[in-house]
């Protein structure tokens, strides 16, 4: 989808359809302000009827297509719901995009018109709202459909939007949003595909050959490293949950921006689970929605859209990316209860269930940060069934070490709409997982699950500030959502990318 701005007024609009907006309605009287009321007049009233027959009131992205008369350049006309004012947010503006792309894109209209929502009586700043709008159009429209015979293959069907102002001064503001907006857009599109692509084309070497011909497009630096490597620099928990599995494990390390020598800055280190099938090892799980655990490499997926982001926005912060990607397979050589193992950090960890895997191979993730003296750390991962009793498909849990990263992880967030509630992570928790033989083991029982997991992994990131997201819970959805559709989310790619926006931005 190409979006691209153009000065002029909207009633004059010349395209297959015309997007106007409306804040919610209460009574029938209300009236219309900015480009909607400047589209009314020209079609005589048609809107203000429109609302006196009370059948359409602007609800949060209720849609409605009008058919003006002769004389009215576009041939439809799409109104889409803005919801009541007092609680519109830069969320329902990417909402309102996403609701009026897609019901575009469901009609065969292959170029389209639009305002821009928001930043009249919204209130919403020019470049955030033009950067919604280029995120909800685009991720609306998502499609993933390539393993279906016959299926065109097209990404979205809706090829063009344009964007008419009329003040000249917002234009250059318009044009930096809607290429943050796309540029963002496109990193998810990137870890939803990644996600949904089934466990057999998704293996650890895969991942691995998409990250490098990502870097190889966007000019980040890609190190991927084999079993062997592993095995030279101690990365035992890695390696034990690879044992049983015939795909080889990768290690993949993306890096942007200045690392070393004069004026470099501390990075932002984003580590991805990327187990590309969970069948939970010799503690197998059962079979009902096993199929499901293809999606076990989410935080894989998000760290690898949000360094494709990062990369072309250009931003000034350093950032690295780092994805321990494996299968979690059953075997003769694979892992077992009991087993114990050790980990890059020195630190032994005692198998208590294979299931518990995705802390395994993030504690040699972890270890592997540290050489890059991180600003921060932030862990994404569909890590504990726990975590989903808990919060539900709303909201991700933030557990962290550190009150100022958890802050901004949290601000990013509400910018980005991407849910995240904090968990505590008292030391009392990290009784539950003391071992008899090891220095840890790998589960602490059924009590506070999302929690003991974090409490493993904050035994490898020191005295780092190091937030990590659980997104067992948020990273899939079985029934399409505003902007949306049902599968991969790509859940985590906006924040991490909003975050490190943020964390630049305070510096400069
Ligand atoms: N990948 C799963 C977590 C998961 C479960 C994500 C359900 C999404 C939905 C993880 O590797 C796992 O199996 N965790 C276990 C840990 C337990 C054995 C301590 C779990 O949550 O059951
Ligand atoms: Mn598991
Ligand atoms: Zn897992």
């Amino acid at each position: 989808m190409k979006i691209t701005v153009r000065q002029g007024e909207i009633q004059k609009a010349r395209d297959e359809a015309l997007v106007v907006n409306l804040f919610h309605t209460g009574s029938a009287s209300t009236k219309l302000g900015g480009a909607t009321a400047a589209v009314d007049k020209a079609l005589s009233g048609a809107l203000q009827r429109v609302l006196r027959s009370g059948d359409y009131k602007g609800e949060k992205g209720q849609t409605l297509v009008l058919y003006p008369e002769a004389g009215f350049p576009t041939p439809r006309l799409l109104l889409v719901g803005l919801g009541k004012q007092a609680d519109f947010t830069l969320d329902v503006a990417r909402q309102a995009a996403g609701a009026a792309a897609l019901k575009l894109q469901c009609l065969g209209v292959k170029s389209a018109s639009t305002v821009l929502h928001g930043a009249g009586a919204g209130g919403l700043e020019v470049e955030a709202a033009a950067q919604a709008l280029a995120e909800g159009s685009i991720l609306a429209c998502y499609r993933f459909d390539g393993y279906r015979s016959g299926a065109s293959g097209d990404r979205a069907t809706l090829k063009r939007l344009t964007v008419i102002e009329g003040d000249a001064r917002r234009l250059a503001g318009l044009r930096r949003g809607l290429r943050a907006g796309v540029q963002i857009a496109e990193g998810v599109c990137l870890a939803r595909d990644l996600c949904n692509h089934p466990g057999n084309t998704a293996t650890p070497t895969y991942l691995a050959t998409q990250a490098r011909g990502m870097a190889r497009r966007t000019g980040l630096r890609c190190r991927v490293l084999d079993e062997a490597a592993m095995r030279k620099l101690g990365m035992g928990a890695l390696l034990g949950v690879s044992a049983g599995s015939a795909e080889p494990a990768r290690f993949i390390i993306l890096e942007h921006g200045k690392l070393t020598g004069k004026g470099a800055r501390r990075p932002l280190v984003f580590v991805g689970k990327g187990v590309t099938f969970d069948s939970g090892g010799i503690s197998i799980k059962p079979g009902a929605g096993m199929g499901d655990m293809k999606f076990d490499m989410s935080g894989a997926a998000a760290v690898l859209g949000a360094m494709q982001a990062v990369a072309e926005l250009g931003l000034s912060q350093p950032v690295v990316g780092i994805v321990p990607a494996t299968e979690n397979m059953l075997d003769g050589k694979a892992v077992k209860p009991g087993d114990v193992l050790r980990t890059m950090a020195g630190k032994t960890i005692e198998i208590d269930n294979t299931d518990a895997e995705g802390r395994l191979i993030l504690s040699d993730a972890l270890a592997y940060a540290q050489r890059y003296k991180p600003a921060g750390i932030v862990d994404l991962a569909t890590l504990t069934g726990a975590c989903v009793v808990a919060l539900g498909e709303h909201a991700s849990g933030l557990l962290s070490n550190n009150d100022e990263l958890s802050a901004k992880v949290e601000a990013a967030a509400q910018g980005t709409g991407e849910k995240v509630w904090r968990l505590p992570l008292w030391p009392e928790y990290r009784e539950q997982i003391k071992s008899n033989v090891a220095d840890m083991k790998n589960t602490g029982g059924r009590s506070g699950g999302a929690i003991t997991a974090a409490a493993l992994l904050a035994e490898f990131v020191g005295d780092i500030p190091w937030v990590h997201l659980d997104i067992a819970g948020t990273a899939w959805t079985a029934k399409t959502r505003p902007y949306t559709p049902r599968g991969g989310v790509g859940v985590g790619v906006r924040l991490l990318v909003e975050l490190a926006r943020n964390w630049g931005r305070r510096r400069a």
